[in-house]
Formats: C-alpha cells, sequence, structure tokens
C-alpha cells in the first residue's frame, strides 16, 4: 500500500488539537493581536512574488506547530516523495498522480513502471510548440487557404474548466486568436458559439482524456456535422485536432494520427492543464507564455516538495481547511479574488478540489467518522461584496476566505488599483474586528438619534467580527505567478486527502448519474416504453414526453 492509511482522529496530535480548540476558539482574533504585537509577522510567509498573511485566521503559533504534529504523524513527508516520485498513489486506478513531471525540468528523472516519462513529456511539449507557432504566425492554414482566427476547444470538467480558466485569466496576455469553449451537452451552447463562426478560419480542438464523454462527443460530431455542410471530409485534417489518451477512437471519429496531441493516464482531468490539455492556452497566449505557466507551477511544486512544513504555503493552507473543517466545523470555503481576469477561478477550484476531496470512505474502505471535502465558492471582490458577504459578516455560518490580490494591475491606472485595493484591505479587516456595541453606539448618539431609536436599531448594526482570513497577495498576475497560483491549490488538495485518509485522485462518484442518464436517454425517445423507476422520476419522465 502506497499510502498509510491512518485515521487522523485516532492520532494524539488531533486529540491535542481538539483541547487546544476548545481553549481557542473563546477568543477573538482581536484579543489575539493584542497579546502578540508580532503576530502578523510571524503568521505570514514570503516566498517568491507571494506574499501570505495567515494572522486573520483563528489560530496561534501552537495551533500550527499542532498541525504539524498531525501532518508529521500522518506521514505527509513520505506522502509528498510517494506523489512527486510516481508512486502509484492513485491505488483504485492503480496509477501514479503526476502533473507535476510535466512542469519540471528536462533534466529530472520521473519513473513510471521503471521508464523515465520525461523524454515523453518534452516531446508532446515540442508537438505543441510547433503547432502553436505554426497556427499563431498563418503557416498552417484552413482548408480553403485561410489563416485561422478562431479556436473552439470541445471538451469538459477538467478538458474545459483548466483552460478556459487560464486563457480568462491571462487574456490580457492573448494574441490574434480568438478562443472560445463548448462544454455542456445542451445544445445551445454550441449553437450559440458556432453561429458567429467561420468553418474556414476555425479550428477545432476536440479535448477529452478517455474520448468517451457524451458531452464532449455530442458536441463534437454536431460540430463536425456543422463543418461539413460547407466544406468537404478532406478538410477535416486542416481543422480538427484532438488531445487525448484514447488514440485509437480519435482516429475512428475522423482525426488524423497527426493532429493527436497524447495525454498520460497519469495526469487526472482536473489536474491536466499542464499536458496537451493545455494546447488551447498555448494557441490563445502563444506558446512561450504557456511554458512560463508551467515554470511557475514547477517553482511552486519544489517550494511544497522541498520547504520545512511551517515555511510551506500549500502545507500551511492545506492544514487549515482541516482546523476549519474539521474543528470549527466550518463546510465552505470562499475564494475571492481581487480581479476581474480570476472571475472563473472559484469554478476551476470547485472541480479540482470537490471531485477530489468529496470522499466519504477511507484509504481502508471505511466510512470516515468525520467531515471531508469542503465546498468550495466564490466570486471577483468587489462584485461578492454587493453580493453574498453580507452573510460572511453578519451571518450564522462560520466561512473562511481566500482573499487573493496583485500588488500592481496590468490595466496601470492606479485611480482603479487603489480603490480595487483598498477595498480587499478593508474587507479582512472589518471581518476580523466586526463593530462592537460600543462602537455602534457612539456611531448612533453621534447621528443625534433618539433613545428609542438607538436601542432598537443596536443590535442590527453589531458585527461580531471574528472571521477569517487568508491574504495571498501577489507581486503582479503573469502566467508564472497563476501557475503557482493553481499548484499552491492543487497541492493543498493533496494535503487535505493525505490528513484526512481518502483518495483524492478517483472520481467514482460522477459515474452513476451518467449510468442512469444512459439508460433515461433511451426511454426520451418518443417511441419507447419506460422502464420503471421511482414515482417522480416516472412523473417528470411522462411530463416531459407529453411534448413528443
Ligand atoms: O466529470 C468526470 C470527469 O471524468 C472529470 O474528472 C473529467 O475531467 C471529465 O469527466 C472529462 O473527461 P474526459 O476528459 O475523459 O472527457
Amino acid at each position: 500500500m502506497a499510502l498509510k492509511p491512518t485515521n487522523p482522529t485516532s492520532t494524539d496530535s488531533w486529540k491535542k488539537l481538539q483541547s487546544h480548540f476548545e481553549n481557542l476558539k473563546l477568543h477573538h482574533l482581536k484579543a489575539l493581536f493584542n497579546s502578540n504585537p508580532n503576530r502578523a509577522n510571524d503568521l505570514t510567509i514570503h516566498w517568491d512574488d507571494f506574499y501570505v498573511d495567515y494572522s486573520k485566521n483563528r489560530i496561534t503559533k501552537e495551533t500550527i506547530e499542532l498541525l504539524i504534529d498531525l501532518a508529521n504523524e500522518l506521514d505527509l513527508g513520505d506522502a509528498i516523495s510517494k506523489y512527486f516520485e510516481g508512486d502509484i498513489i492513485n491505488e483504485t486506478e492503480k496509477r501514479a498522480v503526476l502533473h507535476t513531471a510535466l512542469r519540471t525540468s528536462s533534466n529530472n528523472e520521473v519513473l513510471v513502471n521503471g521508464a523515465n516519462v520525461i523524454p515523453e513529456v518534452q516531446n508532446v511539449k515540442a508537438q505543441i510548440k510547433d503547432f502553436t507557432d505554426k497556427v499563431v504566425n498563418g503557416e498552417h492554414k484552413g482548408f480553403t487557404g485561410k489563416a485561422i482566427r478562431d479556436v473552439v476547444n470541445i471538451g469538459i470538467g477538467g478538458s474545459d474548466l483548466g483552460p478556459a480558466m487560464v486563457v480568462d485569466a491571462l487574456k490580457y496576455y492573448k494574441n490574434h486568436l480568438n478562443t472560445y469553449f463548448v462544454s455542456n451537452v445542451d445544445g445551445d451552447h454550441y449553437n450559440e458559439i458556432i453561429k458567429g463562426l467561420n468553418p474556414e478560419t476555425t479550428l477545432f480542438v476536440i479535448v477529452s482524456k478517455t474520448f468517451t464523454t457524451q458531452e464532449t462527443l455530442s458536441n463534437a460530431n454536431s460540430i463536425k456535422a456543422w463543418f461539413l455542410n460547407s466544406l468537404p471530409q478532406k478538410a477535416i485534417s486542416k481543422h480538427f485536432v484532438a488531445v487525448s489518451t484514447n488514440i485509437k477512437s480519435v482516429k475512428a471519429f475522423g482525426i488524423d494520427a497527426n493532429n493527436i496531441f497524447p495525454m498520460k493516464d497519469w495526469v487526472g482531468g482536473r489536474f491536466s492543464l499542464w499536458s496537451a490539455v493545455g494546447l488551447s492556452i498555448s494557441l490563445a497566449l502563444g506558446y512561450d507564455h504557456y511554458e512560463s505557466l508551467l515554470l511557475g507551477a514547477g517553482k511552486m511544486d519544489t517550494h511544497f516538495r522541498d520547504s520545512q512544513f511551517d515555511k510551506n504555503l500549500p502545507v500551511i493552507s492545506g492544514l487549515l481547511t482541516i482546523w476549519y473543517n474539521n474543528f470549527f466545523n466550518a463546510e465552505s470555503q470562499a475564494i475571492i479574488p481581487y480581479t476581474q481576469y480570476l472571475n472563473q477561478f472559484a469554478t476551476y477550484l470547485q472541480q479540482g478540489i470537490m471531485e477530489s476531496n468529496g470522499k466519504s470512505v477511507d484509504r481502508s474502505g471505511n466510512r470516515v467518522s468525520y467531515q471531508t471535502g469542503n465546498i468550495i465558492w466564490g466570486e471577483p471582490g468587489t462584485n461578492s461584496q454587493h453580493a453574498f458577504f453580507q452573510l460572511i459578516h453578519q451571518g450564522t455560518k462560520l466561512i473562511p476566505a481566500d482573499f487573493i490580490g496583485f500588488v500592481e494591475s496590468l490595466h496601470g491606472n492606479r485611480d482603479h488599483h487603489n480603490k480595487l485595493m483598498s477595498n480587499y484591505f478593508a474587507q479582512t479587516e472589518a471581518l476580523m474586528n466586526g463593530k462592537t456595541k460600543t462602537e455602534v453606539l457612539s456611531e448612533l448618539q453621534s447621528q443625534l438619534l433618539s433613545d428609542s431609536e438607538i436601542t432598537k436599531l443596536l443590535p442590527f448594526k453589531v458585527f461580531e467580527g471574528n472571521k477569517p482570513t487568508t491574504s495571498v497577495l501577489i507581486q503582479k498576475l503573469t502566467p508564472e505567478s497563476l501557475g503557482k497560483l493553481i499548484a499552491f491549490y492543487e497541492h493543498q488538495i493533496f494535503v487535505q486527502g493525505i490528513i484526512w485518509n481518502i483518495y483524492s485522485y478517483d472520481q467514482f462518484g460522477v459515474e452513476l448519474g451518467k449510468q442512469l442518464a444512459k439508460s433515461i436517454l433511451k426511454e426520451l425517445n418518443c417511441t419507447a416504453s419506460e422502464s420503471s423507476h421511482d414515482t417522480s422520476t416516472q412523473n417528470l419522465i411522462e411530463f416531459y414526453k407529453k411534448n413528443c
């Protein structure tokens, strides 16, 4: 067994954390700041262009020490080595987990079943570079001799969310190509995109690790049919390429062998943007920017693998999730980027984090007796302040939030950036400090309200504060810093999975619905009879089929 299957709650550190929690939960963050003038410095990690301040969390240095004891007791260090060395840590699927090999230096050696995978990784990167350069500089022409102007990525889940998020996040760096993403099997999705496109100048990138995914194949087939309405079959080779592990099915779809970008089964879908799945990123931004993204992720990999735990960003952040999830019983975590460019970041992380750690069976096959996988959600600030922040400030739930911001803006308008960042700083301060009865009272008194009005209003205007936030401040949004940021969260997933004693890299939970949908699909045919369902599903299907 590659990873030790220890129940975290059975460890000494867990018990110590429990009693530490019973004491610490009584303390307000403000009091913790008052009792330690060095708190902010003590609880900040400054690494490379990342400044991460943990001090507005409901922790002390002792909490960090106890969490690190927990990590040590559960052999996190050994697990990290196994992760990077290509051990079969995805045991239920009998696979290594090696997205890190995709961004490691070409001089390194990473063995899978005794063979070094790096030369092949480099070959695929060379293929991506060569193709990207030709499309971007116009050497690769469409069937009728026109240069490619539009790129459509057809994929879903990990074959969509990563590339879509990165292309959007880095659109400041994009070239002249327009990039679109079709994922939903809802016909409106592909229709709305292709209706504005010219098949003669469009390149379609079909991305599917398995090449069996219903949504992707349906969209690819419908788009191919639309394409063949205007151009002949032999035009396919100039306009359709694919990324997959399933070379046989890609060829059966009609894609030329030269147009296939292979990927390996040791790259999980939700961690695959670093593989050929990132082809659309490379096309949209140019290969050099894509390479910088990988370089950034590689730097975070080295930091994660080699730094001691108390200075290790993914380790500390991952452990804090455990702290809130399992001791404070917080169920969710908000991700609030203070940049519009990271508009899709929380959505992207939802798959990464929730598909990985939404598990209730431990590594020994037993039901866990504690909470796992936290719920991820979020939107960019300041929009979110005008939407759901009320609940974070004054609601009944504890929602730890990561604030992600940048020192330098890309637009260069200092006035806007100061306004944006003043909100970032103000929100974390307000969430922490809140507003006491005394403060509210003097505020209301200064407004010359009557005593009865003050008494009535007072309870509604009090903010308890004590709401935890982590401030992630990065120098500037670049391909490299985005690579670091994504890898920062990827490694937190790993840390969480190790502590929770679950397998983070399979996703059997998404299968049942897919299987049922397949059989229901046949029943939706107007002439088909329904098989037996519960009465609710039966009624819904009958109501739907009234439209036959
Ligand atoms: O939703 C389940 C899932 O298997 C994801 O893990 C994956 O990213 C997605 O489907 C797409 O799969 P594929 O790349 O094989 O089409």
